[in-house]
């Protein structure tokens, strides 16, 4: 049994996907949050920059003790995936549980991937794929103003202008034919029902949040350091910038409200 907490991270609000599988999936585990809303986003900054962050974000995080360091950010699991194999907890990123989660599910080997710039220009879904399934097709698109929807709570199923924004970002990955799409940012699946609605029933979502928190349950089992099955995990959030607006989104999505539980921090102490 193992008390310590896990620390989980984004750029902002999208890790949130990740911690709400967490909490269904885990539920005797307590998690540590940092969201990086000051500087969101990262994924149409440049590689160093978003590697610099990153590093920050995970020396904060380890100012916790915390067991496991989870990247719940489609970014940083793809453009710094060598400073999350660095870490000396374990540790993991989004792309790896997803990439192999949509190499299995595809029935006509054509795969969409929405994620950021940065993410998409990586490549690293793409090769990530290949490992599974060699014959895949894999059609990336960068979907950036989806960060900025998201960020600002406009994230309702009948909101005109993410439906037009998704419609647009759509388009390629459902002219190629996909049948299978990884919401490769995890800001991305707080859109699903939108995504869900215009990709038509027939296509498969790979939930990124939820693949990488049935990931994090295999590696804590493997290195038996589960909590104990009678503790109630429990949450506390941090931001980078005033916490209310990432608490609006995140009442709504975990369904609680966290304002209590939520706390800015100076990330430049940090660095
Ligand atoms: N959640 C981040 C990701 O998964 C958001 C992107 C950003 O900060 O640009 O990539």
């Amino acid at each position: 049994m193992d008390k310590r907490p896990i620390g989980v991270f984004d750029s902002g609000l999208g890790g949130l996907s990740t911690v709400r599988a967490m909490k269904k999936i885990l539920p005797n585990e307590d998690i540590i949050y940092f969201g990086d809303t000051g500087r969101v986003p990262y994924g149409s900054r440049s590689n160093e920059t978003i590697e610099t962050y990153a590093a920050q974000d995970i020396r904060f995080l380890e100012s916790f003790s915390c067991k496991m360091i989870v990247a719940a950010c489609g970014t940083v699991s793809t453009v710094a995936a060598d400073l999350i194999e660095k870490i000396s907890e374990p540790a993991t990123g989004i792309t790896k549980p997803s990439a192999k989660a949509a190499a299995l599910a595809t029935t006509n080997n054509i795969i969409g991937v929405m994620g950021t710039s940065a993410t998409v220009n990586s490549n690293a879904f793409e090769e990530e794929i290949r490992k599974t399934n060699p014959d895949a097709k894999v059609v990336s698109v960068a979907c950036p103003m989806l960060v900025s929807l998201v960020e600002n709570n406009w994230i309702d199923i009948d909101d005109e202008v993410a439906n037009a924004a998704v419609k647009r970002y759509l388009k390629p990955i459902l002219q190629a034919g996909a049948d299978t799409i990884i919401l490769g940012c995890t800001h991305f699946p707080i859109l699903a029902p939108i995504i869900q609605k215009i990709a038509g029933g027939y296509v498969k979502l790979i939930d990124t949040g939820y693949e990488e928190a049935m990931y994090v349950k295999t590696v804590l089992r493997k290195n038996d350091i589960e909590n104990s099955a009678t503790h109630k995990g429990a949450q506390k959030f941090f931001v980078s910038d005033k916490t209310q607006n990432f608490c609006d989104v995140a009442n709504v999505l975990l369904g609680e409200d966290i304002e209590s539980k939520c706390e800015f921090i100076d990330i430049f102490k940090h660095i």
